[in-house]
């Protein structure tokens, strides 16, 4: 992405342009005592949301990049997220929902006069735009956060989708895909507004492996639920297993049986499961499950970005499986555009050189991995983006969701959550190690 300093400049814009769209969207279509009230002890009030938006592009554009004066520095404690968790944000001081509209849009106001003013060069926040990339990024982040909160709100339905989803799939597909072992090139030097963790771009040696062709459809879980596989210790791993055990989980997250139909909520819709359509609402630990459950495993991070990236032709690593381009609504399910990922199968135009399809968009997938840092990386531009994260703590998923806007999203953005997590449109696809036979 090599651009003159106007193109950087309007990318930049359109980006946080973007962005706001979607924070009014989703904080404006509910009533106040919606937005203050805290929908569940995993997310915080929308409100928080609203004004920790705009907090964050205080401190980062207008005092840091910008050099000007703290406009409500007696708030910075308040949106601090590592100061206080999620579950005790409404007890906090918080703006009214009116003051917090008031204070984004204030903040934006000068945060675009000085994208206008600044050059767009001259160190790691300003080149290409970074900081200003880094914000959208951040704000469409938060917008997904508050989608998860909309999913978890119980009432009516207060989102809608513009249009239906179209018919992708095009005809039958193989099961799975075999990626040929070798070299590849993981992570990014390059990509201007990839985060700390993504970098630097390093070689990674990956065996051969096979992986399907599609993520893990409702019907397939189905089948795992119905054989059992929630009464199975030897699916599960052992901290897993526990987890189902004394929570009582039978079935993913927003399911429910009646009768002999599995139903699900949706945006406080109620609607017969779909089974063509990816899992979602699964925890890492019910992913694993059902991997062992079907003879597989799941694929590591590094699978998976080789799966995502790598052109068997000429060993470049690509930005994303259909090749360098942006991501349009033809390539992949991102952005909000629906309240739920397509059928399996879908976005012929997204697969990757080898054929595998939905790597991104649609939901994020749970990876066997860890989230660990790259050899070679440096935080920036602050720790607790992701160094705080590091370990054993946190599996990695990839791909990105339907809720997850195209700024934020590439084949190599790396997400992060605790295995036990599920209220995050999350899903998985399934791997195996390649037959050294059939290989041959
Ligand atoms: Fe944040």
């Amino acid at each position: 992405m090599t651009m003159d300093p106007e193109a950087l400049r309007e990318r930049a814009a359109s980006a946080l342009l973007a962005a706001r769209d979607r924070t009014r969207l989703l904080t404006t279509c509910v009533e106040e005592p919606d937005l203050v009230a805290q929908h569940s002890p995993l997310m915080s009030p929308l409100v928080w949301d609203l004004a920790h938006i705009g907090n964050q592009e205080e401190q980062w554009l207008l005092r840091t990049v910008g050099g000007r004066d703290a406009l409500r520095p007696d708030i910075d404690s308040v949106y601090d997220a590592f100061e206080h968790p999620r579950a005790a944000r409404p007890s906090l001081p918080l703006l009214a929902p009116a003051e917090a509209h008031g204070y984004v849009a204030d903040v934006r106001a000068r945060a675009l006069d000085i994208l206008e003013r600044i050059p767009l060069c001259g160190g790691p926040l300003l080149d290409a735009g970074f900081a200003f990339g880094m914000i959208a990024q951040h704000e469409q982040q938060h917008d997904e956060t508050m989608l998860i909160t909309h999913q978890l709100r119980r009432g009516p339905a207060v989102l809608t989708e513009a249009e239906p989803l179209p018919a992708l799939v095009d005809g039958i597909l193989p099961a799975e895909v075999l990626v040929p072992g070798g070299p590849f090139t993981m992570g990014t030097s390059t990509e201007p507004w990839a985060l700390d963790n993504e970098r630097p771009a390093h070689r990674r040696m990956v065996p051969s492996f096979l992986i399907d062709t599609t993520p893990v459809s409702n019907g397939a879980y189905q089948r795992f639920i119905e054989d059992g596989g929630y009464d199975d210790p030897r699916w599960w791993a052992a901290d897993g297993w526990a987890h189902v055990r004394e929570h009582g989980l039978h079935a993913p997250l927003f399911w429910r049986r009646e009768g002999n139909q599995w139903l699900r909520r949706r945006f406080g819709v109620t609607e017969p499961v779909p089974p063509d359509e990816p899992v979602l609402h699964v925890s890492w630990y019910e992913a694993d499950a059902y991997a062992r459950w079907a003879g597989r495993r799941l694929p590591t991070e590094a699978e998976w970005e080789k799966a995502a990236r790598h052109g068997p032709a000429d060993g470049r690593a690509m930005r994303y499986p259909w090749g360098d381009e942006d991501p349009t609504p033809a390539h992949a399910n991102l952005g909000q555009r629906y309240l739920r990922p397509a059928p399996v199968g879908s976005y012929p135009d997204g697969e990757s050189p080898l054929g595998v399809r939905q790597l991104i968009g649609d939901v994020w997938e749970w990876t066997a991995s860890d989230f660990l840092p790259y050899p070679g990386f440096a935080a920036f531009p602050y720790r607790e983006y992701s160094e705080v994260f590091f370990g054993s703590s946190y599996k990695v998923l990839r791909g990105g969701s339907f809720a997850v806007d195209p700024v934020a999203c590439r084949g190599t953005f790396r997400n992060w959550d605790l295995p036990i997590r599920r209220q995050i449109f999350s899903g998985f696809r399934t791997a195996r190690d390649a037959d050294p036979v059939a290989e041959a």
